[in-house]
């Protein structure tokens, strides 16, 4: 193998690999989508009465949407998801809500799962029994589930349904929360899990067919450079594409992690 066509063999592979988790994630919301699915969220701007002037801006984890209406990112997951399947929707809400204050709530947080609370829910589904697929989604906190989600997982009886977790995160991506569902849900078929970077939500659509386009401006300027001589236009003009498609795929890489 030629050091030419090195750059050219890798962005193949980064290609064909890209496709085909595109394809699984888009096969795993395929059939995740039903008429008996119901869409189940848990976030913290449902679960905390912030006063009018909170700044979404500088706090973290909060959004704001095109109305000026706070959102939380697992809200956001929801809303898309619920658009792309027609499904039912349900929020998890808790009696006692959580403080303004993100530290505060990290904080409550972290007692919560110590003391492995089970805070009460304010919210229930009557028609269980009718849904045979449950996508949950869920902030990562403290790396698994935020306790009201344990609290909702242990009010029904999800045997032999199937349970499709997405998890929102800042960097732990699934943590131990889908360990943790198969324990709750021993008699469920618990899929695999969706991780989705918090900050990433409003760009689902668009980041993966970004980052196969980029890729794809790789493969095609590395071919264009292998085809010519060196220092040549057509050289030049190839290794071009390829620099600004390794930039696309990088920028992508980040905006996916943060
Ligand atoms: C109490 C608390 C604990 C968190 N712990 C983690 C964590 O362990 N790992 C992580 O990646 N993100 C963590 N995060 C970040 C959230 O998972 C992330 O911002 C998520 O997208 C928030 O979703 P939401 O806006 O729907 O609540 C934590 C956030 C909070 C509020």
């Amino acid at each position: 193998m030629t050091k030419k066509k090195l750059p050219m063999i890798i962005s193949a592979i980064l290609l064909a690999l890209s496709v085909v988790v595109f394809t699984s994630a888009m096969i795993y919301l395929h059939t995740a989508n039903s008429d008996k699915t119901l869409i189940v969220y848990f976030t913290r701007v449902g679960n905390t009465d912030f006063s009018e002037k909170v700044d979404a801006v500088s706090s973290a984890s909060l959004r704001r949407n095109m109305s000026g209406e706070l959102m939380g990112n697992c809200e956001v997951m929801a809303n898309t998801l619920q658009k792309a399947t027609s499904a039912d929707v349900f929020a998890i809400t808790v009696e006692d809500k959580y403080p303004e204050s993100y530290e505060e709530t990290v904080s409550r947080a972290r007692k919560e799962q110590s003391d492995n609370a089970r805070p009460t829910l304010t919210s229930s589904v009557d028609n269980m029994d009718d849904y045979e697929k449950i996508i949950l989604i869920y902030p990562v906190w403290w790396s698994t589930m935020p306790q009201p989600v344990f609290t909702f997982l242990e009010s029904y009886d999800f045997s032999d349904k199937e349970i499709y977790p997405v998890a929102t995160h800042k960097g732990s991506f699934l943590g131990s929360s889908v360990r943790d569902i198969e324990r709750l849900c021993p008699n469920s078929a618990v899929h695999s899990g969706m991780p989705i970077a918090g900050g990433c939500v409003d760009w689902i659509g668009i980041i993966p067919i970004a980052i196969i386009a980029a890729l794809a401006l790789i493969l095609s300027g590395s071919c264009v450079r292998y085809k010519f001589d060196v220092k040549t236009k057509g050289y030049y003009i190839g290794g071009s594409l390829a620099v600004i498609g390794m930039i696309s795929v990088v920028g992508c890489i980040i905006r996916v992690m943060i």
